[in-house]
């Protein structure tokens, strides 16, 4: 009896045991877990720069994440890696097949550890792409307001338009948006053009990301939010204006997020 008392005591950690990839095991599934993939077949289209800053400001916000990073090229994971050691909100990976997506959410959703997946993605096209899109419930596509952007836009668009016509159930694939990326403050004839041509072919998401520097910052040193708080308590009075900077960027992400999941 003795025995079992100590046992049972020393168990109670067992509610933090972890699952094969490291999620910590609650007992129940997260039903309100959502996987949201960044996907556009253009190369520099912003998706993991959008990534990154969504990262902060759902980390700000307290959020959960498994961070998958499909990308061969793995920029996101690189970034990831060493700052999601000292932060336990956040477990970064690569994502080498796209058939792993499935199993991984699964196992996120069982452990009830995680509230949002993002997964980045390379600029191209594959069959890849059904693949993440089946297990996803949210696709967003960045898009910078040129030609170019445009053009490749309308071909991630057709495949999207395309998958839904493949699948049994199209009610069951992700709700697909575009999101105009890397807008400048003031836009040119040209860029304004862009805009009105997508917003007249696509699903245009109303807030927009737009260019700033923190977020080149934020790529060589951390997460926004953390920016924010060192400019804040920063020796220098300047810093409390760059604090500012960033904390308007970490609003835009979370306003971009909300817009994603429909939480607005
Ligand atoms: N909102 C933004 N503000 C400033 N620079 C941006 C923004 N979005 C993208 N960029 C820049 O555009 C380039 C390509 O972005 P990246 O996120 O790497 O694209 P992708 O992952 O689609 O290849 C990078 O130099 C990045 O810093
Ligand atoms: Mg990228």
């Amino acid at each position: 009896m003795e025995q079992a008392t100590t046992n049972a005591k020393h168990d109670e950690p067992n509610t933090k045991q972890k699952t094969e990839n490291g999620f910590v095991q609650t007992g129940q599934p997260n039903d309100a877990m959502k996987v949201i993939t960044v996907m556009t077949r253009k190369g520099g289209a912003g998706k993991t720069t959008l990534v990154q800053a969504l990262i902060s400001a759902a980390l700000k916000d307290g959020k959960r994440i498994l961070a998958l990073d499909a990308d061969p090229q793995q920029g996101l994971h690189r970034w990831l890696k060493p700052l999601s050691e000292a932060e336990p909100l956040i477990i970064s990976r690569q994502l080498e097949y796209a058939a792993d997506l499935e199993r991984w959410t699964e196992e996120a959703y069982e452990a009830g550890s995680v509230d949002l997946v993002f997964v980045d993605t390379q600029g191209a096209a594959g069959e890849w792409a059904d693949e993440l899109a089946a297990h996803s419930d949210f696709l967003v596509v960045p898009m910078k307001m040129a030609d170019k952007d445009l053009s490749i836009t309308t071909d991630t668009f057709n495949w999207y338009v395309g998958l839904r016509e493949r699948v049994d159930d199209p009610d069951l694939l992700p709700t697909l948006r575009i999101l105009m990326a890397d807008v400048p403050r003031d836009m040119n004839a040209t860029q304004k053009k862009i805009e009105m041509l997508a917003i007249e072919r696509f699903p245009v998401m109303n807030n927009y990301f737009m260019h700033r520097k923190q977020h080149l910052d934020a790529d060589t040193n951390g997460f926004l939010h953390v920016q924010a708080e060192e400019k804040r308590t920063g020796r220098f009075g300047l810093g409390r204006t760059h604090a500012k900077h960033f904390d308007e960027a970490v609003e835009e992400a979370l306003d971009i997020l909300a817009e994603i999941t429909g939480d607005e």
